[in-house]
């Protein structure tokens, strides 16, 4: 089994490598989309092959779409898994799923399995990370985590569906997929006194659009992951919308992880 999937704040990769242990046991490879696109590796060959990242405003990462459209995946059995918050714009509701599988098929990968899974949500401009960890509990994840890796151990055929409404509100995030499409989603950001120019924002930037000397300055090429904000020790870079500064970091994953993953 092959997993190739991105992470910002390692949700994602928390989910990547459940799935490969459950279903791959110790030969499954874990393969980091950035690092691929480093890289310039874009064809794998396995009897398995799964794709796993965060949902964006309703929809599938662009670095994903950057990805998947040079890709070769030659496999028997090809699933997608994307992790979601909240299901603003009840994204989680399948609505992203639908149009991921479209997608693909428009790029000749016919998936097999495509669903989605709630996770804490690192989008601080609306959720609050201290009520997020409360709601944890409520969400259920380890047990849908383990839904899911059943269904793809058994090698089911299945794409999550939306509701109308699912569908509608995927429709009407559009504008903001192509906002954030245009790599500026750092103008947001703010550093205040408190960095000390360490770099961990630049390392864990799957983009490389981070550089650091006495302080960090941010190009215009942001995927707009959040990775840089959750990952600042210091808690130095700041979103005006934020409730606070508590900042997100799967517990399953390292910040080393993190700066292999997105390293560029
Ligand atoms: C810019 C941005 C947009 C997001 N949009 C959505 C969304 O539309 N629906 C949703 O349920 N979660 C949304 N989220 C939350 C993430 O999808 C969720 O927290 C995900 O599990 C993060 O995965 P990661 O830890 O692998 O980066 C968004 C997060 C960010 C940073």
């Amino acid at each position: 089994m092959t997993i190739l999937y991105f992470t910002g704040t390692g949700n994602s990769l928390a989910v990547a490598k459940r799935i490969g242990a459950s279903c791959g046991g110790e030969t499954a490879k874990l393969i980091s989309i950035p690092q691929c696109i480093k890289s310039g590796d874009y064809a794998y060959s396995d009897e398995v092959i799964g794709l796993v990242f965060p949902t964006y405003c309703c929809y599938f990462p662009r670095i994903v779409r950057e990805f998947l459209p040079k890709a070769k995946l030659a496999a028997s059995y090809l699933f997608a898994v994307s992790t979601y918050g909240n299901g603003m714009g009840r994204g989680g509701d399948g609505g992203e799923m639908i149009e991921f599988e479209r997608y693909a098929s428009g790029l000749e990968l016919k998936m097999d399995y495509c669903n989605s899974i709630l996770m804490v949500d690192n989008f601080l401009d609306a959720f609050d990370i201290g009520r997020e960890i409360e709601r944890v509990p409520s969400k259920r994840i380890d047990e849908h985590i383990e839904r899911i890796a059943a269904d793809i151990g058994a090698r089911r055929k299945y794409v999550k569906r939306a509701g109308v409404i699912g569908k509608a509100l995927t429709r009407m995030c559009m504008p903001l997929v192509k906002a954030q499409d245009r790599g500026e989603t750092c103008k947001k950001f703010s550093i205040d006194e408190r960095c000390n120019a360490c770099g961990t924002c630049a390392q864990v930037c799957p983009r490389g659009n981070v550089a650091v000397s006495e302080a960090p300055r941010f190009g215009r090429n942001c995927e707009g992951c959040y990775a840089c904000v959750h990952a600042c020790p210091r808690k130095a870079i700041h979103l005006k919308a934020e409730k606070n500064d508590l900042r997100w970091r799967n517990p399953d994953v390292s910040l080393r992880e993190i700066v292999e993953a997105n390293a560029r």
